[in-house]
Order: structure tokens, then C-alpha cells, then sequence
């Protein structure tokens, strides 16, 4: 594991741990091009502060990188912008090693944090919405996100740099050495991120990315991946996801296991590309979970391709369905098509709880054995009708 460090404007520095060891975020989700946990040194002529640690599991080059730029006895603040452990699984210990340094962060950051990261309780200084520390000619404002990802997070504004540290808040997953997204943006997962980390709480996201706009900032510097100077385009793509609006775009997430499901399937995906839809079709086996959201996210029209397997969906379509409970996607139809052997059940419970994750469902077919040609023609026609309906009520 290593460490890229730079300076983002006078005094101020940014530094980004790249994580190639793990393979997953959170434990659970894959992150085949790494991750990064980045933090900010930000000197003032009267004090520095330290915004944000990382993961206790990254404490070497953490501290490699920290010790490379300043001594940590001189850290006069500690900004904790959020507590969930890869960021704050190094403060406490660096709070010990800037015994002068004040604990900043919101009321719950402390609640939370106190015991979730050892966080000192008599260093504590809660900051809310609109405080500010004048470090000398560096001030920093805060700027409440709860729920962006946990109750307790904050933003942290630098107005005379124009720099926005936005915690989670337009996030990647990437172990790139580039510096900002625009250099390299294939080498950052920046939807997958979005969909998995910050997709539970879209309107949280949307009131966080209004105020985003309002404070103006040239440069927006996460807690994770690239640094942001294309803020336009990223605030636009933002506001797009955040009211899960769609683009003309089909999902067919699939769980076949001898191929008849499948074939159904096609038949259908061919039907949604004659609506006019771009179909995407996701073997729900083998799609990684962020993949599945980060598609669900610009779909308008969802097709659900279900065996029946002991009386429900397939396991890979049951797991999707978790997934969709859970997120609860919005501005989109769904359809079911499934195949079954000698007793039915899978597309049943699968539009069931379509319906129970507030996903309208406008068609269903169950066929059993092999589909016929006549049933691979009404998959067809499922599926432009499900075009139809997308195009109606989210296209015009
Ligand atoms: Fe990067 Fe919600 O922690």
C-alpha cells in the first residue's frame, strides 16, 4: 500500500492512501480497481488542522504520509467530518500525538464516535452548520450532510481556496495515482460508488449537493477517489441520481439455471430494444452487487428473468430483490418473465416484492418448460410494451 501526496493550494495538502490490498469495500463490496482513503492538511499563520483520518488497517502509510508533511505534535484541530471507521480509525491515536490539538465535529459525531472509535470526549468540540475556526488567512466553515452517509456527517469549507472537503460526498472507488477525476476517469468507480454508499439516502444527497452549489467551490476534494475540479458536470450528474432520474435505459437482470429462463429473456431484452430502450442484461450469478445498483440507477424499465427455484425467484434474483427493498429505486417499471419445471412460484413472489419495494409491475409471464415459440414472441411483446410504458411516464 502507498501514498501520493500534493499541494491543492498554498498550505494546504492533500493525501491519498491507495488500496490495492483489499477486495472489498466495507467487506462486501468488490473494488477490483482498489480504493483510496484521502485526507487534508490545511496550515493557517495560527494553526493547522487535520481533516479526516482513515482506516486503522491503513495506520502505516497513514502515518508515513502525515509525518512526511508535519510534525503531529504541531496539529492544533482535528476535524472528524464523519465516524465510520475508514475515516476515523486514526484519530485517536493522532489526537495523542497532538495532545493541543481540539476534537471538531458535529454532537452526533461524538456520540457515535466516542465509542465506535475511541474518540476523546474532553477534547471534544462540537461545531454545527455554518461555524467556522480562523486558523489565520485559512478558515474553516462547516457545512451539515446528515445522512450523507451517517447521521453525524459534516462538509468542511475553505472559502479562500474555494475548497469544499466533502467527506463521502462524490466519493469513487479507485487506487489511482491521478490527482483529479478528469484525468483519468476510467480508473475510477464513480457511479458503482454512489449507488452502494450514498444511494440509501437520495434526498439527504440532493439537499447536500444544493447546498453544494450555492457555496460555489472550484475544486471539491472527497474522502475517497479523484479530487473534483469538473464541479459542473459532477454537481449535474448528482442532482441526476439523487432524484433518480432515469435515462433511456433497460436492465434485464437474470437468474437462469439450464438457459430457458434466459432465452425468455433475450426475447424480452429484444422487445425493450425495439421500444427504444439501451438494454443491459445482468446475470444476477455473476454481477457484482454495486454493478447491479449503479445500472438499476439510470434504468427506467427493470426486467426481472426468474426461475423458480424451492417455490421462489432464483437465489441471484432473490439477493437483487434484497437490494431493491432496500434502495428502494424510484422512477421506474418493472415486468417478470420466468420459466419453471413442474411448480411455478418464482415470478409470483418476484412481483410481489417488486410491488413491495415501490416498483410498479406492468406485465408478468410464467411459462412452464421449455418456452415455445409463440411464448418467446409474447416475452417479446412484454418486453415493448414494458418500453412503452418507461417511455411514457419517465422519457418525455
Ligand atoms: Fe467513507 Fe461512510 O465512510
Amino acid at each position: 500500500m502507498r501514498y501520493v501526496k500534493f499541494e491543492l493550494a498554498p498550505g494546504i495538502t492533500a493525501f491519498r492512501i491507495l488500496n490495492d490490498a483489499f477486495e472489498r469495500f466495507e467487506n462486501f463490496w468488490p473494488i477490483p480497481r482498489g480504493t483510496s482513503y484521502n485526507f487534508y492538511l490545511v496550515r493557517g499563520s495560527e494553526g493547522t488542522a487535520l481533516i479526516d483520518g482513515a482506516d486503522e488497517r491503513v495506520s502505516d502509510p497513514f502515518w508515513d504520509a502525515l509525518e512526511s508533511e508535519v510534525d503531529p505534535a504541531e496539529i492544533t484541530h482535528v476535524v472528524a467530518q464523519h465516524v465510520e471507521p475508514d475515516h476515523s480509525g486514526t484519530l485517536a491515536r493522532v489526537l495523542e500525538r497532538a495532545p493541543g490539538a481540539a476534537l471538531l465535529g458535529t454532537k452526533r459525531a461524538l456520540e457515535i464516535g466516542e465509542k465506535l472509535a475511541g474518540l476523546p470526549s474532553g477534547r471534544f468540540r462540537e461545531v454545527g452548520d455554518g461555524d467556522s475556526v480562523d486558523l489565520g488567512g485559512r478558515t474553516l466553515r462547516f457545512v451539515a450532510a446528515p445522512f450523507v452517509h451517517w447521521p453525524e456527517t459534516m462538509m468542511t469549507h475553505l472559502p479562500e481556496e474555494g475548497v469544499l472537503f466533502t467527506c463521502d460526498l462524490f466519493g469513487s472507488h479507485g487506487a489511482s495515482e491521478a490527482e483529479f477525476y478528469d484525468e483519468d476517469p476510467e480508473s475510477f468507480e464513480l457511479r458503482d460508488y454512489y449507488a452502494s454508499i450514498l444511494g440509501i439516502y437520495p434526498a439527504m444527497v440532493g439537499r447536500a449537493v444544493s447546498r453544494v452549489r450555492e457555496l460555489g467551490p472550484r475544486i471539491l476534494a472527497p474522502s475517497h477517489g479523484a479530487l473534483h475540479r469538473e464541479v459542473g458536470e459532477i454537481l449535474d450528474l448528482y442532482e441526476r441520481w439523487a432524484s433518480w432520474r432515469p435515462l433511456a435505459r433497460a436492465l434485464v437482470v437474470v437468474g437462469s439455471q439450464y438457459g430457458r429462463t434466459e432465452a425468455l429473456a433475450r426475447a424480452a431484452a429484444g422487445g425493450l430494444a425495439e421500444g427504444g430502450l439501451e438494454v443491459t442484461v445482468a446475470d444476477s450469478a455473476s454481477w457484482d452487487p454495486d454493478d447491479l445498483l449503479a445500472e438499476t440507477l439510470d434504468a427506467a424499465a427493470l426486467l426481472i428473468a426468474t426461475s423458480t427455484h424451492n417455490g421462489r425467484p432464483f437465489l441471484g434474483i432473490t439477493f437483487y430483490l434484497d437490494l431493491l427493498e432496500e434502495y428502494r429505486p424510484k422512477n421506474k417499471v418493472a415486468a417478470v418473465v420466468g420459466v419453471h419445471g413442474w411448480a411455478g412460484g418464482g415470478v409470483r413472489v418476484a412481483r410481489e416484492r417488486l410491488e413491495s419495494a415501490g416498483l410498479p409491475v406492468v406485465a408478468s409471464l410464467e411459462v412452464r418448460g421449455s418456452p415455445s415459440e409463440g411464448e418467446l414472441a409474447e416475452a417479446g411483446e412484454l418486453g415493448r410494451r414494458l418500453a412503452a410504458e418507461a417511455r411514457e411516464r419517465f422519457l418525455r
